[in-house]
């Protein structure tokens, strides 16, 4: 078969020599273009580079034997090129490299406009919670996390809300169904507050303590324009020896003033919580007005954002049952809890709770 397609070759000129190694090469390439599957590629290789009667065979044994001396060295030079040729056609045609057609069909036209893709933020709820972490975090607080979905006993009676204790009712517990059975202590519910996470700290850890908790909490709340059952807080506790209320007053007026700028006051007026005593509600002069009294404020000058007090000997009693270190005759120390949308709902002067919720692009847009 190959014989018949490889012409003598009766002068070896260099006119003839190109004309006869260029019909060859046109034959390999018309050749290549066809090799579309493995079989066709297969037949190509014996064809051409087949040991017995492949083609390049052929060339080498019949032209360059019968090449003249003087000829032989330009037969050898374009022989080489030819073998150059259809060893690169196959490595094409068997190597992952994609045909010219293949690339043809994929190419894009640079000059279309790009595709835009968002720029990612961080959430207002997110960057308020991060915001005053940082702010602790530089007063020497680390942070702390804990289960949202917690015991009975963490979020209600180590911290000292006794089984039946009506100040339980004042946090609209969402509770996990079909837990009868189980000792009321070990009950499963979503937290109500950050509070669990101290009593979880201070069992891992002797005095002193320094944390700073953000995370989210559940309540059984209707929603309306200030309200979500899920929201977020961020709790505070500090146990040392000599840790005074002055402590707790001089932390929280420095970290309201890092919040909302060095101008804001602090008061801070009696207050209950079952695990603080004495407790307090901490006011901040009002951002909007400054304090003359506006719209925001109710027209009394102040803005009541955060609940604090020092630690109750009774919450240590409950610490000390495993750390014993926490003793409250030789130890005190303080807590504060604060409702985070409350204070992005201010810093960012936002209308309804709910849009921190609603994944609508056009809201949060606004904090890229
Ligand atoms: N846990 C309280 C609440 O959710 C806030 C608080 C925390 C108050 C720590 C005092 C000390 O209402």
């Amino acid at each position: 078969m190959t014989k018949d397609v490889i012409p003598t070759l009766t002068a070896f000129d260099e006119a003839a020599l190109d004309t006869a190694f260029a019909a060859l090469e046109q034959q390999a390439r018309d050749g290549a273009a066809a090799l579309d599957n493995p079989q066709a590629v297969e037949e190509f290789r014996l064809l051409w580079i087949g040991r017995k009667q492949g083609r390049l065979n052929e060339v080498s044994s019949q032209w360059l034997k019968a090449a003249p001396p003087e000829a032989k060295k330009p037969v050898g030079e374009r022989f080489k090129t030819l073998k150059a040729l259809v060893e690169g056609l196959l490595e094409q045609a068997t190597g992952a490299g994609p045909s010219d057609a293949a690339l043809a069909a994929e190419a894009i036209d640079i000059t279309l406009p790009g595709t835009r893709r968002l720029t990612g933020a961080e959430h207002p709820i997110t960057r308020t919670l991060n915001e005053i972490t940082q702010i602790f975090a530089a007063l020497g607080y680390s942070v702390g996390v804990g289960p949202e979905v917690e015991t009975d006993y963490y979020n209600f009676e180590s911290m000292n809300f006794p089984p039946g204790h009506p100040a339980r009712d004042t946090q609209d517990t969402l509770v996990v169904a079909n837990q009868d059975r189980r000792p009321l202590r070990e009950r499963l519910l979503l937290r109500t507050h950050t509070s669990p996470v101290q009593m979880r700290t201070m069992e891992q850890q002797p005095p002193p303590v320094r944390i700073i908790i953000p995370g989210k909490v559940h309540r059984n709340d209707a929603a309306d324009a200030t309200h979500s059952p899920i929201f977020h807080q961020v709790e505070g506790l500090c146990v040392d020896t000599n840790i005074t209320f002055s402590d707790l007053k001089g932390t929280l007026d420095y970290a309201m003033k890092a919040l909302f700028g060095s101008a804001v006051k602090t008061r801070f007026f009696p207050s209950f919580f079952p695990f603080t005593e004495p407790s307090a509600d901490v006011q901040i002069s009002c951002i909007f007005c400054g304090g003359k009294g506006c719209r925001k404020c109710k027209q009394s000058g102040w803005i009541e954002l955060l609940g604090c007090g020092m630690v109750d000997p009774a919450v240590f009693a409950f610490a000390a049952e495993k750390q014993p270190a926490y003793d409250p005759k030789k130890i005190s120390g303080f807590a504060f809890g604060m409702g985070v949308e409350r204070i992005a709902i201010m810093k960012y002067g936002i209308s309804e709770i709910g849009q921190f919720y609603a994944g609508d692009m056009r809201f949060l847009g606004q904090f890229v």
